[in-house]
């Protein structure tokens, strides 16, 4: 069968270290895995007030994340926990209560920063949050990756030093997907 991952990435930036991780790590992924990131910049500020009138915004986050097999968080450290934009789009798609779409989605968390504990303080904060919302996230292989030069390659692919590191990462998240999607 086919599994379809919806990614969601902490970065809103064009040059971000996350998107281009995001897009080379997709690119180690089985050929029955196909990933789309989901946007998450157009997203209002969460406001429970707007819990019975979603943005459309909004409802096309969760119907994305519904249709999904699986989750993949690609993300970096804000002052040592996830960016505000990252929490926000949980929030949204949790929303109206009981209606979460990210309940039992299985989940991957990695990042990548520029500071040498390379988002694992980013990714513990996301885990709580995701533990609390049902999603069963890979515990190992932990990535927390360190941007530096060599990280990618010129076409954008994940540099020699890197590269089995992160492709057993990568078998291990589509062993994951596969045991819990449903
Ligand atoms: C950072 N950065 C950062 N890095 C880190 O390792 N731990 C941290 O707590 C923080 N805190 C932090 C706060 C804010 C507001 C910014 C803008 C940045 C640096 C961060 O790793 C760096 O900017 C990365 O390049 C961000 O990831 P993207 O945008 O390249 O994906």
């Amino acid at each position: 069968s086919q599994y379809r991952i919806a990614v969601v990435v902490g970065s809103l930036r064009k040059d971000s270290f996350n998107k281009k991780l995001a897009t080379a790590l997709t690119r180690l992924a089985p050929a029955d895995f196909h990933f789309a990131t989901s946007r998450i910049d157009d997203l209002p500020l969460y406001d429970q007030d707007d819990d019975a009138n979603q943005a459309d915004a909004v409802k096309r986050l969760k119907s994305e994340i519904s249709a999904a097999q699986g989750l993949l968080f690609v993300t970096p450290e804000y002052n040592r926990s996830m960016p505000g934009v990252l929490k926000n789009a949980l929030d949204h798609a949790s929303r109206p209560y009981g209606t979460s779409a990210w309940d039992g989605k299985p989940a991957g968390v990695i990042g990548v920063s520029v500071g040498a504990i390379g988002t694992a303080l980013a990714q513990q904060h996301l885990r709580n949050v995701l533990a609390y919302l049902n999603v069963p996230t890979l515990g190992q292989p932990e990535a927390f990756i360190h941007a530096k030069e060599g990280l990618f390659e010129a076409d954008g692919s994940i540099g020699a030093a890197s590269r089995e590191f992160l492709q057993k990462w990568m078998n291990q998240y589509a062993a994951w997907v596969k045991r819990h999607a449903g």
